[in-house]
């Protein structure tokens, strides 16, 4: 299981058991383009967090380990941020998306590096339901991805539906890699 935290938009862990995500607010700061890790802000947001406007943030992804996912509340909704396992990567790349009711390949649901080249391990999403807005858990389901609860949607380690009534894959944000290490989102 991932080694991260749930924090709530006070910087105050409100799920020290499951520790699933991290869980952090954009703000001003990052409007303005300041380059945020996500400890250093969770640490820094403290009160004020509520208060700051959403906007653009950018995230060292190097400091996201294997395994683990960054949950980021970003314009109001959740943002995926997994760094995925190889076997993972090899799941979301083997598979015959002519089965898929949203037919996507894993490199479509990526974004170049600044090389042009794509980096699988790391996975970007608005991590909403596309059936009726749920949030799904992560690393559940029948294909190893997510699992939405509220009525039974599987989505696979790429974020795509593969069974259940949602009817598109989770949507990727507007990102881009600014470094090979650091995207912005928004
Ligand atoms: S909201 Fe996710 S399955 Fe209905």
């Amino acid at each position: 299981m991932s080694e991260t935290q749930v924090i709530d938009a006070h910087g105050e862990v409100i799920d020290d058991d499951k520790r699933d995500f991290i869980f952090i607010a954009t703000g001003a700061a990052a409007a303005a383009g300041a380059a945020l890790l996500a400890w250093p802000l969770v640490a820094q947001m403290g009160k004020a967090a509520d208060t700051l406007a959403a906007g653009s943030v950018e995230i060292d992804l190097s400091k996201v380990a294997e395994g683990q996912q960054l949950k980021i509340l970003w314009r109001g909704a959740p943002v995926f941020v997994r760094h995925r396992t190889a076997k993972e990567i090899a799941e979301a790349e083997g598979v015959d998306i002519s089965d898929c009711p949203d037919p996507q390949t894993d490199d479509e649901r990526l974004r170049p590096t600044p090389e042009g080249k794509l980096d699988p391990r790391f996975l970007v999403m608005i991590g909403v339901c596309t059936h009726f807005g749920c949030i799904p858990v992560g690393e559940s389901g029948d294909f190893d991805g997510w699992y939405c609860p509220c009525h039974g949607s599987h989505y696979d380690t790429s974020g795509r539906i593969r069974k259940g009534p949602a009817p598109k894959n989770m949507a990727i944000p507007d990102y881009v890699y600014i470094s090979d290490t650091v995207i912005k989102v928004g």
